[in-house]
């Protein structure tokens, strides 16, 4: 086979290697633009699990390539003067220039041509004269460019300034990350030795820092002395280098996010960057290229045709890719909003540094370095106030609002039954929400009560507007301060436009098929077009609605519920107000967002005025429409936050959705748990977290770093009522309480976790 590579970086050189090494007689040319030893960059960072593929794939590459790594185990952070250092993290590197070079070698002496200081402008003459093409020729590949209408690459150009660097500065003990105020804004520096002389040093801030810096007008030279300006204390004397020679100007780039939408053309295949790249903190991209290499080699050497090579190509590399560009989504949203998280304490911002790509768990954190995250566990005890054990996980630490006090973060997130009679809870409500408080989490909510009937979303739902509803849940809430320790928060709604619907195991949000009764919203736009239209509320209809919230408000505290939660999410009557996809008022009520949050507000000063002031509020909204720009986005509702902590809310209870059936909401393990994130960081208000949250180790990820004061999870305890108690078993914690009746269940239950902990500890 007669095969034109396209550019001599690792993706190409290790694309070369690999033909020749399955098919000796395949005529490999390898063309670059570069002399052989004019390569530009500094370290490469490659895992011990890449080293492993590369072994496999060629023996004699790989041996090379390991005599030249530098390892290093440790990560270093310098945040706010101190020097945080966590272990066991394991990377290698090695010089960008030394690893072409071996490879150059490897590949010249398996009978590669090397074709150097050849620029090839455009593929088509190579696709005429050889039977396969790589395009291995980077970020910003011409031959990408030529094929774009057939390639549609997607380039997403991210918001920050970087600069490569090097310097002779040692950062041999770790990876070491610095961030650094100076007069116009944060910037910082990700460093890491690659060869016993040299380390890699990236400088990165915001555009805004950047701009004020003016790096766009100064040369490379005067952009160097600034960095080494910044960054003196910690270069020891040693000048920062650049070797990017070729080009012009000051260097600093924005990193381009690069998918394409297919990665082949007639027999013409995409490689490395040219198909897709990675962001540098987590320096991946190398380790792509060279995977991707070694992938194509193999389909070509399989199949019987190119065509069914490249497809093989492209769809095993692509779930790569996306695995990859995921993980570096998370990383390098990070570094972009990174303002964000200066403020935390150093231990929890280098927690939230660590686990930034999400693929870093908790407990993987302890298998890296154990001690490490029991002072950090323990730190995060002491700031919530526990002055008992504090070797315990984060979810298990204390929280208090106002007077009411947790014995841990995990909250029951409200769920609605279907099984109330007139509003009235029944004894399936009792024997439900009994056994979730006995279950172990510090609070339970009971289900969206509405605050009359015609504020139910179904014929189903409970209220909080009669007589017997009292009863019914005094009966409850006495239940649960008497024999557990649980707490509980009375969640209070209006169904508004997403009234007089079906049971949610029926067909859900859907008419009634009869007995409908008139609904009230912000504007007379129905859910659905099946939904009815419904009124739009008259100021008399807003002071009615008002003083039926009022009144629920009064019936929930003389019930003594411990907390009190406005709906004001999901699409129900405070939520049509806020969201602009169901607001169409003209009048002070419509437009703006504070003329869009001036009733839900109405209703909360009304019901906090009556609610017991020792108890907290909470509102939940939804931080995200999932309908782009035309309706909430994350930041608007940072803003919408903003107005409840300013009105008095205590808590925001962060959830997502369900205002519009155009929503097209992004699923996966805590999808929502970002907006709490934000809301929490930006305005300094406590919030709680929901959505996909199933396992310890999210809970305790979440706390830890911040994102969220409380965490709900739903689901989970419809299936586990005893969730909390079973987490504590799973991680080996002792010190929750369980009922008294229980202990000998208890007893034998953690009793069998250690039989198979130490049977798997055997096998
Ligand atoms: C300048 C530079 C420095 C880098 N430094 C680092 C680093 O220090 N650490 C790190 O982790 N990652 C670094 N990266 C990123 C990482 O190296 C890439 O993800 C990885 O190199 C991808 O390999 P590749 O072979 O696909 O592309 P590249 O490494 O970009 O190789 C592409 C090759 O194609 C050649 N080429 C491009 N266009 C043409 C043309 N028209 N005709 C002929 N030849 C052409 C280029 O000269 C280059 O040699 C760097 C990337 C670049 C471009
Ligand atoms: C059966 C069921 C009923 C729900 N009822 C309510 C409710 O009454 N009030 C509310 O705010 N959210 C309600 N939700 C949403 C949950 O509180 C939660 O936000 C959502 O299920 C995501 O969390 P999860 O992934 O842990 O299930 C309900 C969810 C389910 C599954």
């Amino acid at each position: 086979m007669k095969v034109a590579v396209l550019g001599g970086g690792p993706a190409g050189l290790y694309f070369a290697i690999s033909m020749k090494l399955r098919d000796s007689a395949n005529e490999v040319t390898v063309v670059e633009r570069n002399k052989p030893d004019d390569t530009f960059g500094w370290g490469v960072v490659l895992s011990a699990e890449t080293l492993e593929n590369l072994t496999r794939n060629d023996p004699v590459s790989a041996v090379w390539i390991r005599r030249y790594f530098a390892y290093w185990d440790d990560i270093a952070v310098f945040h706010r003067g101190v020097r945080t250092v966590s272990t066991g993290h394991g990377f290698c590197g090695i010089g960008r220039k030394r690893l072409l070079l071996l490879l150059q070698r490897r590949a010249r002496e398996l009978g590669v041509d090397l074709q150097f200081e050849t620029e090839v402008p455009d593929p088509r003459p190579y696709m005429d004269t050889h039977d396969l093409v790589v395009a291995a020729d980077g970020l910003n590949s011409r031959a990408r460019a030529t094929f774009a209408e057939v390639f549609k690459p997607d380039i997403d150009v991210r918001k920050c300034k970087f600069v490569w660097l090097g310097t002779h500065q040692k950062f041999d003990d770790a990876f070491t990350f610095i961030f650094e105020e100076t007069e116009h804004g944060w910037v910082w520096a990700h460093a890491y030795q690659f060869d016993p002389e040299t380390a890699t040093f990236i400088v990165e801030c915001s555009e805004e820092t950047w701009e004020k810096f003016g790096f766009g007008e100064m040369s490379k030279e005067e952009s160097i002395a600034t960095c080494e300006r910044l960054f003196e204390k910690y270069l020891g004397g040693h000048p920062l280098m650049s070797n990017a020679s070729h080009i012009r100007g000051s260097a600093w780039i924005n990193f381009p996010r690069v998918l394409c939408e297919r990665w082949s053309y007639k027999n013409l295949a995409l490689m490395g960057d040219a198909a897709a790249s990675a962001h540098f903190s987590i320096g991946s991209g190398t380790k792509l290229a060279l995977e991707s290499a070694v992938a194509l080699a193999d389909y070509v050497r399989s199949e019987p045709t190119l065509d069914a090579a490249f497809e093989k190509y492209e769809s095993a590399r692509r779930t790569e890719v996306l695995k990859l560009q995921s993980a570096a989504r998370n990383s390098l949203e990070w570094f972009e909003e990174v303002e964000r998280y200066l403020h935390l304490d150093p231990v929890q911002f280098n927690y939230s540094l660590l686990t930034r790509s999400q693929r870093i768990s908790h407990e993987n954190l302890r298998l890296r370095d154990p001690e490490w995250l029991g002072d950090a566990e323990a730190w995060f005890h002491r700031q919530a106030g526990n002055t008992g054990n504090t070797r315990r996980a984060p979810m298990f630490a204390p929280f208090a609002l106002r007077e009411l006090k947790l014995k841990n973060r995990v909250v029951v997130s409200p769920m609605a039954q279907y099984r109330a009679v007139d509003g009235c809870p029944t004894d399936w409500h009792f024997a439900h929400y009994a056994e979730r408080a006995k279950g172990g989490a510090g609070m339970i909510y009971i289900e969206m009560t509405c605050v009359s009937p015609e504020g139910r979303i179904t014929p189903g739902c409970t209220g909080f507007y009669a007589p017997a509803h009292e009863t019914a849940w005094k009966r409850l809430v006495d239940f649960v301060h008497a024999d557990t320790e649980a707490k509980i928060c009375a969640q209070i709604g209006h169904s508004g436009p997403k009234g007089s619907t079906q049971l949610g195991w029926q067909e859900s949000d859907a008419p009634l098929e009869d007995g409908n009764w008139p609904v009230l919203a912000a504007s007379d736009v129905p859910w659905s077009p099946r939904n009815q239209v419904p009124k739009a509320m008259t100021r008399a209809d807003m002071d009615m609605v008002r003083d039926q919230f009022v009144a629920s408000a009064e019936m929930a505290a003389r019930c003594g519920f411990d907390m009190l939660e406005i709906h004001a999410a999901h699409g129900y009557l405070l939520s049509s107000f806020i969201t602009p996809l169901t607001n169409r008022r003209s009048d002070e009520y419509g437009g703006s967002l504070e003329n869009r949050m001036r009733y839900p507000l109405e209703v909360f000063r009304a019901v906090r005025a009556v609610w017991p002031q020792e108890k907290p509020i909470s509102v939940r909204i939804s931080a995200n429409d999932w309908v782009g720009a035309d309706g909430i986005t994350p930041p608007e509702a940072v803003e919408i936050a903003r107005t409840l902590q300013a009105a008095g809310v205590d808590i925001c209870d962060v959830s997502a959705g369900q205002t519009s059936i155009r929503a097209r909401p992004v699923y996966g393990r805590m999808f929502q748990t970002p907006f709490s994130d934000r809301i929490r960081n930006e305005t300094g208000m406590a919030t709680m977290a929901v959505g996909n949250i199933y396992e310890p180790d999210h809970v305790n990820s979440i706390l830890m770093a911040g994102r969220a004061d409380l965490v709900c999870l739903a689901r989970p305890h419809l299936t586990d009522p005893y969730w909390t108690l079973h987490a504590a078993v799973t991680l080996g914690d002792r010190e929750v309480k369980w009922p008294d009746p229980y202990l000998p269940g208890r007893d034998q239950i953690y009793r069998l976790a250690e039989r198979s902990a130490t049977m798997g500890l055997k096998v």
